[in-house]
């Protein structure tokens, strides 16, 4: 089936926060934010911007009737500053306007004066500040010391992975609007819309059921809308609070890029101890995140961090710390991945320098460590129904690696201005909230009187199709052809207390809850059939608009059996809880079973690097995955080619850069480069891994979301073994992304 949003989008039809019809009496909003990445606000004076014709009212902090407080994990973050600044971009007020060109003239008319002070911008800079967020955690499991004294080899080095941008197409953006009592409509573009109610009530100072949030879809999120779309929607509600009147803020991209966070660069030490079999038989790894200003997510962006950091990978004897370093930039947040990319980053970087001291190929040792069934992950869970080495083995002969390995041999035997690379990335990453508590969903379904069917859960639809899914349980469940079925808005008047789609986790946690509404309604439907064919409820199914007795079909249709309820007074709506089973974890000892299941596959990546350039292409990408049963194997393999070149370009040419001051350089477009049409790989093959899928996987499908980014990894260590093809005096960095220019120096290293 189709993407149901394929034709509305292709045709412009598909609504954005930004093309609501606004109501006659909007007003707009523009953020006046810091221009110092740290200091004490001595003044701010916005008597001329004030005095502009057409602004209504410049919102600040004492406009604030709640509490100046949008963190969630750790309440550290005002909506707007009051006596200092954190970071560029940091909000400190709020212009209100008929129009924005006339917000945007009355902020530069704004002056503000800060009394500077220390600015940090590096994780490093931070931990010798002893500036962090939170203390630091360590997952361990058994004795990295005494297993390090009897390894044959024990290579120690360092790593760095730098941020990477969001880029969602739709910028963050609301649209609040009074209704009536006091109460507030927010249209938002937001993963979480329970966020940004509950935030918005507790900014305004008022009990949540005022607050309703409606979110139709987003137009791209990657974790960059599940907790930083919130402050937009808060400042909008809160003008709405005083002005009665509906008040719309669509940041600019510039605004965007600069006020709002990304992926968590991270800083890395590592030390790894292997046999002379090529077991890795101890693994010890020091993250510094960098953070940003204030808490957001990265606590628990580190702890899956921390989860993730032996990747595919059995270690016996693991020791992994994370510390979130606290730096005057945005607040780094969710993004694909959460945490895990990084944590693998480092995993691989180890595995490639051992291999290279030891003189192996980086393949044999990856290939020596794969998890196996009943294996047991430092964080506790035994690893069961494990694909990793089925991946592994099947991508290895299904691609026919041994060919492949000829042909980049050959290739860079006879070529001298041009060489190829060649990596292997396997990737293991589990699926659910880290934050076993988050993981549950409902649903809302109604069977309207003629036999169509709405659908209501708090599943947001960021691109990643998971309203097709979605309707897909529904009709398959209910036995209705999917026009029947409509995915209603997500909106919190109708499910509630949602957590952010997010964690690969929409389609499962909201998936299950659909399966359990729709099985209730299935079996209210059988009763009256039952009673009406004078048959047993157990003999009755449906299938294809009709009801089935014994396996065939009767002359009884879904219109005919639903209004038949109807009739028989019963009733045509129901509401279904799904909590996922079996998942537990205990923070006080870092040990648990946090994931329902883990998502396996492998990526080979090959590369030609051009040698008087520092320029790459990318031959192909030839991945088997782990889909389970995949229930669309269209729209999953759409996820993979997409994460695959976000996870790309990530490692390869998405260079995040902050000056000293803690200003964004790359702050546009021109100077942030995201893979385009030419750079991604010129052949991106993935086979499905065969398998028997996953009980706890929404229809044995399993979650799809994250876990092909990090076959990007692969391209990192593709383009670094091209070099060490062409250079042999190149000493291998571990420094993503990958660029060009990188490659050059790294070609002519002496
Ligand atoms: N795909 C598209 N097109 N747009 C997105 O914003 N977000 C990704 C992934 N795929 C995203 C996407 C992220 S970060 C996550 S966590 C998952 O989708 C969320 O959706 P799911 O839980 O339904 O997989
Ligand atoms: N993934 C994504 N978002 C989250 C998670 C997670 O594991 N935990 C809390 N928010
Ligand atoms: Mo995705 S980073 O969990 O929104």
């Amino acid at each position: 089936m189709k993407n149901i949003d394929s034709f509305g989008h292709v045709r412009g039809e598909s609504l954005f926060v930004d093309d609501i019809i606004t109501r006659h009496d909007t007003l707009f909003g523009l953020v006046f934010d810091s221009p110092k990445a740290h200091g004490k606000i001595i003044h701010v004076d916005y008597t001329k911007a004030e005095n502009v014709a057409g602004v209504i009212k410049i919102f600040t902090c004492k406009d604030i009737l709640g509490e100046n407080q949008i963190g969630s994990i750790i309440p550290d973050e005002p909506l707007w500053s009051e006596k200092e600044v954190h970071f560029i971009g940091q909000p400190i007020a709020f212009i209100v306007a008929e129009s924005v060109d006339i917000a945007k003239k009355a902020k530069t008319l704004i002056t503000i004066e800060i009394e500077e002070l220390p600015v940090i911008t590096t994780a490093k800079e931070a931990k010798e500040k002893r500036s962090f967020i939170n203390a630091p955690r360590t997952f361990k499991m058994g004795n990295t010391v005494t297993s390090f004294s009897n390894c044959d080899y024990v290579v120690e080095g360092e790593t760095f992975s730098n941020g990477q941008e969001h880029l969602y197409i739709e910028t963050q953006g609301c649209y609040a609007v009074p209704m009536e009592n006091g109460n507030i409509k927010i249209t938002s573009s937001t993963q979480g819309p329970t966020a940004v109610q509950k935030t918005a009530a507790k900014v305004l100072g008022v009990s949540m059921h005022k607050i309703e949030v409606d979110v139709i879809r987003l137009g791209g999120g990657f974790g960059g809308k599940e907790d930083q779309a919130t402050p937009w929607a808060v400042m909008a509600a809160v003008a709405v609070q005083h002005l009665k009147k509906p008040v719309k803020l669509i940041l600019d991209r510039h605004d965007d890029l600069r006020m709002t966070g990304k992926r968590h660069p991270y800083d890395s030490t590592f030390k790894i101890g292997l046999n002379s079999n090529l077991k890795i038989q101890a693994f010890e790894v020091e993250f510094l995140q960098n953070s940003g200003a204030a808490t957001d997510l990265s606590p628990s962006i580190a702890e899956r961090t921390l989860f993730h950091a032996t990747n595919s990978y059995f270690v016996p004897n693991v020791t992994a710390t994370i510390y979130c370093c606290k730096t005057n930039l945005p607040p780094n947040t969710a993004f694909r991945g959460f945490g895990g990319p990084q944590g693998m980053f480092v995993m691989e970087a180890a595995i490639a320098k051992a291999a290279d001291e030891i003189g192996v190929d980086k393949i044999k040792i990856q290939e020596a460590n794969l998890l196996t069934e009943n294996d047991t992950f430092h964080y506790g869970q035994i690893a069961t129904q494990v694909e990793a080495q089925k991946c592994w083995l099947s991508a290895k002969e299904k691609f026919e690696l041994q060919k492949i390995e000829k042909e980049v041999e050959n290739f860079n035997r006879t070529t001298s201005n041009f060489k190829k690379g060649l990596s292997l990335m396997p990737v293991t990453f589990g699926i659910s909230f880290t934050n076993t508590a988050m993981n549950h969903a409902r649903a809302l379904i109604h069977i309207y009187q003629d036999g169509s069917v709405g659908v209501s859960t708090g599943a947001v639809e960021m691109g990643q199709s998971v309203n097709t899914k979605m309707l897909q349980v529904a009709s398959k469940t209910l036995g209705i052809h999917p026009s029947k079925v409509k995915l209603e808005t997500t909106n919190t008047t109708r499910v509630a207390n949602t957590s952010a789609s997010a964690a690969s986790s929409t389609a499962d946690l909201n998936g299950k809850a659909v399966l359990k509404a729709c099985t209730s309604l299935i079996k209210r439907l059988s009763k009256v059939a039952s009673s009406n064919l004078s048959v047993a409820e157990k003999s009755i199914t449906f299938k294809e608009d009709t009801v089935f007795v014994d396996g065939k079909k009767s002359a009884l249709a879904w219109e005919e059996i639903v209004n038949q309820a109807m009739l028989a007074r019963v009733s045509l709506s129901e509401n279904a809880h799904y909590a996922t089973p079996v998942i537990h974890f205990d923070k006080t000892k870092e040990k648990g079973h946090p994931f329902a299941y883990h998502v396996y596959g492998t990526a080979i990546t090959t590369v030609t690097v051009d040698c008087l350039r520092g320029t790459y292409e990318f031959d192909s990408v030839k991945i088997v995955h782990d889909f389970g049963k995949s229930m669309n194997i269209g729209i999953d393999l759409g996820q993979v080619e997409g994460a695959l070149a976000q996870g790309i370009g990530w490692m390869t040419m998405e260079e995040i850069s902050y000056n000293k001051k803690g200003q964004l350089e790359s702050n546009a477009l021109s100077t942030y480069k995201i893979p385009d049409i030419f750079s991604v790989p010129k052949n991106v093959e993935v086979i499905p891994l065969e398998t028997k899928g996953n009980e706890m996987a929404i229809l044995k499908s399993k979650a799809v979301g994250e876990p092909p980014l990090m076959y990007g990894i692969g391209a990192y260590f593709a383009i670094q073994n091209a070099v060490k093809a062409f250079n042999k005096n190149y000493q291998p960095k571990f420094h993503a992304p990958f660029t060009p220019e990188k490659v050059l120096f790294g070609l002519y290293e002496k």
